[in-house]
């Protein structure tokens, strides 16, 4: 079997699409969804995921502000930018890109934002809502992974479903939603695999569906996975420079190997990353209508 791509820039582009419509309606009503995304320091990979947020936000018709830090910027002053932009009646939406230089505590960062205005699903009570089931945000790579799957047609009600890797921000929310009894996409058998797994392949085979955020190149090989497997890639590798100085990219599944025993697979660039960031103007949007009422 040769995979289908599931491309996720065009699946992106047609959510992207009923957004803009619903924004300018908004605005019909006077209501402009608004963003802040704040970057402390000067991170490559940083720049560059903020530059890509702020450009869609401006496309899809938002009231954007990009705000930039110094590296050596004290908590104190960042703590009182969140602040400013928790009683800013034109921002819905408050995005810090991580990773924070250490001398922050991007905890006390993150625990600062109102909760009504994380559209990155981050802050403890969107967190524990999304784990008894309760209408929040949902950080936007899982709530991408979701809307991806849903694209196959893939029935996910029973499936097993493997995710590798167990972080806050993607292992461990893409595998509760998964297993909570949410319609399109849930109600699955889920097994989290992470650095402490005995046998990863014994579990890897097994499953009907992939989901791949190790933060290791090409980890998942053609042997770890079953025949007509769907299999989502969240890993973002930089493994050098193209000629014309843009980073090179490859994921977490050995793409090349895999692709022909998968039934469905992500391409890395393409993939989940033009999801991530759609999902977060969709979260912006919703927000701005919620405290539109
Ligand atoms: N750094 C890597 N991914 C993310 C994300 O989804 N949100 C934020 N704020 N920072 C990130």
């Amino acid at each position: 079997m040769s995979a289908k791509i599931l491309d996720g820039k065009a699946v992106a582009e047609k959510i992207r699409q009923n957004i803009k419509r619903e924004v300018e309606e908004l605005k019909g009503k006077g209501i402009t969804p608004g963003l802040v995304t704040i970057l402390v320091g000067e991170n490559p990979a940083s720049v560059s995921y903020v530059t890509a947020k702020q450009k869609t936000a401006h496309e899809l018709g938002f009231y954007s502000v990009q705000e930039n830090l110094p590296e050596n910027v004290s908590e104190e002053k960042l703590l009182k930018m969140i602040d400013k932009y928790n009683r800013d009646p034109q921002i819905h939406g408050i995005l810090v890109q991580l990773p924070l230089p250490k001398h922050i505590n991007e905890k006390r960062v993150l625990y600062a934002i109102d909760p009504r205005k994380d559209v990155d699903g981050f802050h403890p009570v969107n967190v524990g809502k999304l784990v008894i089931g309760e209408p929040c945000f949902i950080p936007c790579t899982p709530y991408g992974v979701l809307m991806l799957l849903a694209e196959t047609g893939v029935p996910v009600d029973g499936a097993d479903v493997v995710v590798v890797g167990r972080s806050n921000i993607v292992g461990k929310p893409v595998a509760i939603l998964l297993m909570q009894k949410r319609k399109p996409v849930g109600n699955a058998t889920v097994t989290v695999c992470h650095t402490g797994t005995k046998n990863m392949a014994e579990h890897t085979k097994r499953a009907d569906i992939l989901i791949v955020a190790a933060g290791v190149p090409k980890f998942v090989t053609a042997d770890m996975v079953k025949e007509g497997v769907v299999v989502i890639d969240v890993g973002v590798n930089r493994i050098g420079t193209t000629p014309e100085g843009k980073a090179k990219l490859c994921g977490d599944v050995d793409f090349e190997g895999v692709k022909e025993k998968a039934s469905f697979i992500t391409p890395v660039p393409g993939g989940v990353g033009p999801m991530t960031i759609t999902m977060l103007m969709k979260n912006t949007l919703e927000s701005a209508k919620m405290w539109a009422g």
